[in-house]
């Protein structure tokens, strides 16, 4: 196994503004994808792919003025496997200082159905259409879509010929979410072993979130010797979504003790970027995803309230300031205590004393039964006239 720098340097490739962009509904403006494409530039994402350039004129646009602007990322453009493709892919990341092209066929039985193609005519057709492509450019990834549903010995057979033909990366998809960690380690390790050329090149993981298993499913793939992981910002992407670059990065972060790769990405612009692509895409953050979720450093309960006052490391295994957010939250509802009243109270500018606070704190209790959230204007009402703001 080889990697572009050191054994244990994981590539962030994102694909937000292509994978996450194909979930029904997310379609961005060509300014917002300029502006996504800046921030994740910035962030220390190594890899762009910033569109697929035959889809559309918008999409052509798009990926040529990334290319464009791009800084330091490699900027990346998906394409079929034919040279009209592939030529339209060149013409539009040719223009950034690091270009990639992307080109992919499916390969699993379902998948080469769709051609009607029989194996040895996809087997040339990935030697032609990979040739093609590095004739172009020196960074070429190959994709055998439905990687994980191919049988075995194809799928070695057409990537040895893929690496034979040029591709620099080779991208091993679930595309539909099917694979479960054991197995996506097993694969990836197979691959690694088997296939001639296999520590030339860069394997990546590309995994989607059917199962609820894609960060997993791509975690073992880079204990398994992958060191590329495919992703969007919050997950985004065809139906339940791609890997989330923020998980994946904040895992490799977090549990660096059992995992110790490390990653290029900036963590502490995550919250900017989760919330930007929220905006743009339509496409709310539930309340209780990992990291990014409004809930994902907020605590309610009184015991949990109480811990995190005395000290934070006892319900959160990160701090909020890694990810760019100013603090956790304590919010007052019903299973809250005291404690956490009384905090509150004095951050609102009320030191009360603690026969004052017995007494509030019934109140509080009444109207938290009622309200899913007691906010700052309901506890000045308490304190203030006795009454609340409800
Ligand atoms: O999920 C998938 O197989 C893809 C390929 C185009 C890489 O997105
Ligand atoms: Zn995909």
């Amino acid at each position: 196994m080889t990697t572009p720098t050191e054994q244990d340097r994981v590539l962030i490739f994102d694909t937000t503004l292509r994978d996450g962009e194909q979930s029904p509904g997310a379609t961005m403006t060509h300014e917002e994808k300029l502006e996504i494409a800046e921030m994740l530039d910035e962030m220390g994402v190594d890899i762009i792919e910033a569109g697929f350039p035959i889809a559309s004129e918008g999409d052509f646009a798009a990926v040529s003025e990334i290319a464009k602007r791009a800084n330091s990322a490699v900027i990346c453009g998906l394409s079929r496997a034919n040279f009209k493709d592939i030529d339209r892919c060149w013409e539009a990341v040719k223009h950034a200082k690091r270009p990639r092209i992307h080109t992919f066929i499916g390969t699993s039985p379902l998948h080469r159905d769709i051609p009607g193609l029989s194996m040895d005519a996809m087997a040339d057709l990935i030697h032609e259409t990979v040739s093609h492509a590095r004739n172009l450019c020196d960074n070429v990834q190959w994709s055998p879509m439905d990687a994980t549903r191919t049988e075995h010995d194809y799928l070695c057979r057409v990537i040895e010929i893929a690496i034979k033909a040029g591709a620099t990366t080779i991208n091993i998809p679930d595309t539909v979410g099917y694979t479960a960690p054991r197995e996506s380690a097993e694969l990836i390790r197979m691959l690694i072993e088997r296939v001639p050329g296999a520590d030339e090149v860069v394997f990546a993981t590309h995994c989607h979130n059917d199962l609820g298993m894609a960060t997993a499913n791509a975690l073992a793939a880079v204990e398994a010797g992958a060191r590329q992981i495919e992703s969007t910002i919050n997950g985004l992407g065809e139906r339940a979504g791609n890997t989330a670059l923020e998980e994946v990065v904040m895992a490799l972060k977090v549990r660096n003790d059992i995992m110790p790769y490390r990653t290029n990405v900036d963590t502490t612009r995550i919250m900017a970027i989760s919330r930007r692509v929220a905006q743009v895409s339509g496409f709310p953050v539930q309340f209780n995803k990992a990291i990014v979720g409004k809930n994902a450093f907020a605590h309610e309960s009184g015991i949990h309230q109480d811990g995190m006052l005395k000290n934070p490391e006892n319900f959160e295994i990160m701090r909020p300031e890694d990810i760019g957010l100013a603090a956790s939250s304590l919010p007052l509802g019903k299973h809250s205590g005291r404690a956490a009243l009384k905090a509150k109270m004095r951050d609102l500018g009320h030191d009360l004393a603690d026969n004052q606070l017995g007494d509030i704190f019934v109140r509080f209790k009444e109207l938290a039964d009622r309200k899913k959230e007691v906010f700052d204007e309901d506890l000045i009402a308490l304190v203030g006239d006795g009454t609340d703001a409800a």
